[in-house]
């Protein structure tokens, strides 16, 4: 039996656990908190605990479960709440209260409940890893897919259908090399490990997430990785609210990382209210949630982001488009930096061991858009959208420097622009995405043929308004010519009335990409249309008295359904009005 011989923090040394290996989860004490071997020297071993360790004490025993760190995977993830290593805060709470009771194990799923299971193969048919072999409605949006574990190939010998409990058999198979398996509605995985795929898809087609300045100027692809960092209070998770409720994922884990208790518990009460606008159901219906707030444990907070990105796999697995956020990886960084210290490794840049920028690309690489293993070319994808939290905002900090490193796309949050209450604070000067170019053909084909042309006049313009406004500091507004008072017009509406978007007004909360490209065609309509007039003698005085400059300005208010109608109207406006500007002179 292992004993306990020292103990610091969320570290713990123990010797002689029986058959220890790397990575194994061991019971820590006479209270058997759970830990994982991360260390190994002769008979010693180093484990990291995911439970508060105080009140253990040296010689206590130590267990070896000869298991690694893993998750269930099966129906009832959906709608779950979980910490960083998947225990049921809800059964937690209803069996020790608000505090986790220490040692306490709670299964993931729910092993009392009964699924309904049809069968999609029959026996005698051959089966391997990764393919259907049925589904279970899991709740009213999604259809689980029950899939035939890694590492088994084979014949069906038996398959049910009807009611199962997760931990029912459902199938038996009889394995190609002799021996047999048995296959329930749950399944375990490894959750250091990614989750193998057949191979990956280029990354083409965009994350609609309904958020402007997002989809039109700085878009995800489906499978891509996002970092937007900002200081405290520029809006960071109110943008992954705004995707988790809008973006066109069929599934979200949100994996809140160390953030302070009361920002989580906003989480967690407001989620569960949350409708998922597409289906009406309950956003939870779709949503899994890993919470870990900065009072516990900091160990478990290490794990949360593999916990969260190996549930996104499952379910990436069955097809579906996945989201994953995670709110803060800062806050991940740190749980890292202190077990780190705690095991006296030689510090890296300010403190944060010397592979922080390896553990960030194994984490973001395990995103992608795949055809998943098996024959019938399933695809799933997940995108990774990460917050971090620079001290002071400064993104020259390790965290940032190493995760814009490996992720595609960074929306820059600003906190000039929200203290000027300009939401969503994404400064559109220095953020960018890499998928911009290969997602351009998806938006040229499927939403307006002008649309490239559109977007790099929008974005023209407001790059030239950077310009001009050092030019006004210097000679003032008035000494510009009037073609370039036009650009600072046409850039100020494209700023207030098209980059501007409550996450809060019930119908600017989401755009549909056919809107946004109506609004952004409408106002770079209107600038060309002044450019027109300007060249013939009008001046910006006469032009600002068209009352179509009032009909863009109200653009975000007009609900989805009316907006097409109103976007001809717009258009015919401002060439019936410029034009008359024109007659009368
Ligand atoms: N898109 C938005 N629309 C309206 N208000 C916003 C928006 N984004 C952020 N805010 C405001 O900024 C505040 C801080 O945002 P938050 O996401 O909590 O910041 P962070 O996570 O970066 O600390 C919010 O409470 C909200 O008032
Ligand atoms: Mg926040």
């Amino acid at each position: 039996m292992g004993k306990i011989v020292r103990i610091s923090g969320p570290v713990v040394i123990a010797e002689d656990i029986e058959g220890v290996r790397m990575f194994d989860v061991v019971k820590v004490g006479d209270a058997g908190l759970v830990g994982e071997v991360i260390r190994l020297d002769g008979k010693r071993a180093t484990v990291q605990v995911y439970e508060d360790t105080s009140g253990i004490r040296p010689g206590e025993k130590v267990e070896n479960t000869h298991r690694p760190l893993s998750v269930d995977l099966g129906p009832g993830l959906l709608t779950s709440i979980y910490d960083g290593i998947q225990r049921p805060l809800d059964v937690i709470r209803q069996s020790s209260g608000d505090f986790i009771r220490r040692g306490f194990t709670a299964s993931p799923l729910n092993e009392g409940k009964e699924w309904d299971f049809t069968p999609s193969v029959k026996k005698g048919e051959r089966v391997s890893e990764g393919q259907v072999i049925g589904t279970v409605p899991e709740t009213g949006i999604i259809l689980h897919k029950v899939m035939v574990p890694f590492g088994l190939h084979g014949v069906v010998s038996s398959i049910k259908s009807g009611n199962f409990k997760v931990s029912d058999t459902i199938c038996t198979l009889d394995l190609d090399d002799g021996g047999k398996a048995e296959i329930r509605l749950k399944q375990e995985w490894p959750v250091r490990v990614a989750r193998k795929v057949l191979r990956k898809l280029p990354p083409d087609i965009p994350l609609i997430t309904g958020q402007r300045v997002i989809d039109s100027f700085f878009p995800v692809a489906k499978g891509g990785t996002v970092a937007v960092p900002g200081p405290f209070g520029s809006g960071k998770t109110v943008v992954q609210h705004q995707l988790s409720k809008w973006a066109d994922s069929d599934i979200v884990v949100y994996v809140g990382c160390g953030e302070r208790g009361n920002e989580m518990t906003e989480i967690l009460t407001t989620f569960p209210e949350l409708q998922d606008p597409k289906s009406g159901k309950p956003l939870m219906e779709r949503t899994v949630l890993i919470a870990n707030t900065s009072n516990m444990p900091v160990a478990a907070r290490e794990a949360s982001i593999y916990t969260g990105i190996t549930i996104a796999e499952y379910y990436r697995d069955m097809g579906y488009n996945v989201a994953l956020m995670a709110d803060s990886t800062s806050r991940w960084a740190e749980a890292l930096r202190e077990i780190s210290g705690r095991l006296e490794e030689m510090p890296g840049e300010e403190g944060y061991p010397a592979y922080l920028g390896r553990r960030l690309s194994e984490f973001y690489e395990r995103s992608g858009n795949s055809i998943v293993v098996s024959d019938d070319e399933r695809n799933g994808s997940i995108t990774i959208v990460g917050a971090v939290s620079p001290p002071g905002g400064d993104i020259s900090e390790p965290v940032s420097q190493n995760t814009l490193r490996v992720t595609r796309v960074f929306w820059a949050l600003d906190s000039s622009l929200a203290s000027r209450r300009h939401f969503p604070s994404i400064n559109w000067l220095n953020s960018y995405s890499l998928y911009h170019d290969e997602l351009l053909p998806w938006f040229n084909k499927n939403v307006a043929e002008d649309w490239s042309s559109i977007y790099s006049e929008a974005m023209g313009l407001l790059q030239q308004e950077a310009e001009l406004q050092e030019v006004v500091q210097l000679v003032g507004y008035d000494a510009l010519p009037e073609k370039e008072k036009n650009v600072l017009d046409i850039a100020r509406i494209l700023r207030e009335d098209f980059l501007q978007q409550s996450a809060f007004d019930e119908i600017d909360q989401y755009c549909s990409i056919r809107k946004q490209y109506g609004m952004l065609k409408c106002i770079v309509e209107l600038g060309r249309a002044q450019s027109i007039a300007l060249d013939n003698g009008i001046s910006m005085s006469q032009l600002q008295n068209m009352s179509v400059r009032q009909k863009i300005s109200r653009m975000k208010e007009v609900k989805e359904n009316e907006f097409p109608s109103y976007f001809e109207e717009t258009l015919n406006m401002i060439h019936d009005q410029s034009k008359k500007i024109l007659e009368v002179e």
